[in-house]
């Protein structure tokens, strides 16, 4: 389809992992989406940027200081730094009337969440949080299918989130979501996309929540004794026996030619010899029950939500990694969805049907996130060349609501108490 409209322009904060599958999806479309800028401190990030999206050296800097003291030098800016520092440059490049699209979570307390808004709201810009889950060719099914009635209406719902035993070891023992003080608690890394598709798909407010959780396997006093005074997988006698062992995690990976996430993290360049440097100097090579790790690795969360509907969540590190689980009870039928298909029974002819959510086409377009996020980045722009905020389904109001969800549930985990939101 031809258009005489200009491309909408992006600047990246942040060009680390999220920063470049954003960017990525300007090379699928570039008659309507430029990357125009990057500040990254990063070498090898700032120059893979630099390269691939042909930026001029003034477009590349080290710090997003820089590009927020300069006067607004594109339509977007998609901040993509780590969990801490998203306030700070969101509020400044809204400020500059960039349009923000911000990673989850927005920020690591309620407080920078609601500055978040406040600045948005008064810079009047577009915004929205890259809730990735709500954009799968999946979800909006389900939703669509919801929405038309066909479980009547719904009146609590199950739902898992299977993180699996690696990608556990991987993110939340020795990565970087390993520790509430530095980045953020595991509910809120992790499962701020669960409970905001919770609140997405009930379509209705949450009232109240309560929760349970606890560090319960990745710390000293599980390790196996046969692993003695090993702290690193390499040296380890147990580790042959041990499933979270590094060699397994990153050297088998390697071994099977796959040097995409999560081996890539360990070394731009992945081979043999730069894994292997990295598992014995690096923090992915320590032993998972000595790391500076405190996120729980099992967390239950109970909702009520407006209208006496209810709704629970699970978030364990135990089971193969996954797509999310969801079962939901209507008054004329039930769902259960698996990631790909929707399973549906109706009371009144007591009938299955199956309904598959794949997608028929070549998929070339759909990206990583089951589509999320390339369908995410692609609703945005579009909101943007139509400055239209209602293209957007992780609006502030939105995601400042869910976002509130996982600060309560966490207050009621750590207190013992049912918070009302
Ligand atoms: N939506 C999702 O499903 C999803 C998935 C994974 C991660 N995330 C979130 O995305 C964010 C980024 O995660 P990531 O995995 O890409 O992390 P990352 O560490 O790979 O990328 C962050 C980048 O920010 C850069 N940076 C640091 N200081 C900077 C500065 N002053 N100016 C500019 N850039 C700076 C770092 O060098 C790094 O390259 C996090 O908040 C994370 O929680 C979201």
């Amino acid at each position: 389809m031809k258009s005489n409209q200009k491309p909408v322009t992006a600047i990246v904060v942040g060009a680390g992992g999220r920063g470049v599958t954003y960017s990525t999806f300007a090379l699928t479309v570039p008659e309507r989406f430029q990357i125009v800028g990057v500040a990254e401190p990063k070498d090898y990030n700032r120059g893979w940027m630099q390269t691939r999206f042909n930026l001029p050296a003034e477009a590349v800097t080290t710090d997003w200081h820089e590009l927020a003291s300069r006067p607004r030098m594109a339509d977007i800016a998609i901040i993509t730094t780590q969990d801490a520092m998203h306030a700070e440059p969101a509020i400044a490049f809204a400020r500059l009337g960039y349009a923000i699209l911000l990673e989850k979570p927005m920020a690591p307390t309620e407080e920078e969440c609601r500055r978040i808004v406040q600045a948005i709201k008064q810079a009047g810009v577009l915004f929205g949080v890259c809730h990735v889950m709500r954009y799968t060719r999946y979800t909006q099914m389900l939703k669509a299918l919801l929405d038309s009635g066909a479980i009547g209406e719904i009146v609590t719902v199950q739902h898992l989130e299977p993180v699996g035993y690696w990608h556990q070891a991987h993110s939340f023992v020795r990565g970087n979501w390993r520790n509430s003080k530095e980045s953020s608690f595991m509910l809120l890394a992790k499962s701020c996309h669960d409970l905001d598709w919770l609140l997405y798909i009930l379509g209705e407010h949450c009232l109240s929540v309560s929760s349970f959780g606890a560090l319960k396997h990745f710390k000293k006093s599980e390790k196996p004794a046969a692993a003695g005074d090993a702290l690193r997988c390499l040296s380890c006698a147990y580790e042959p026996d041990c499933p979270y062992s590094a060699r397994k995690i990153y050297l088998g990976r390697l071994e099977k030619g796959d040097i995409k996430w999560p081996v890539g993290v360990l070394t731009p360049e992945p081979t043999r010899e730069s894994v292997t440097k990295a598992l014995e100097e690096g923090p992915y090579g320590r032993c998972v029950y000595e790391c500076d790790n405190d996120v729980v690795d099992h967390q239950v969360v109970n909702m009520l939500f407006d209208h006496d509907k209810t709704a629970t969540f699970t978030m364990t590190a135990f089971n193969q990694a996954n797509h999310r689980k969801t079962r939901i009870f209507g008054t004329r039928g039930e769902l259960y969805g698996d990631g790909v298909n929707i399973e549906h029974f109706d009371f009144l002819t007591d009938q299955t049907r199956t309904i598959s959510t794949e997608d028929p086409s070549d998929g070339s377009i759909v990206g990583g996130h089951g589509g999320g996020d390339y369908g995410l980045i692609d609703r945005f722009v579009e909101a943007v060349a139509k400055n239209d905020q209602s293209l957007i389904l992780s609006g502030p109001d939105e995601s400042l609501e869910s976002h509130r969800m996982v600060f309560g549930a966490e207050r009621a985990r750590l207190d013992h108490v049912v918070v009302d939101l």
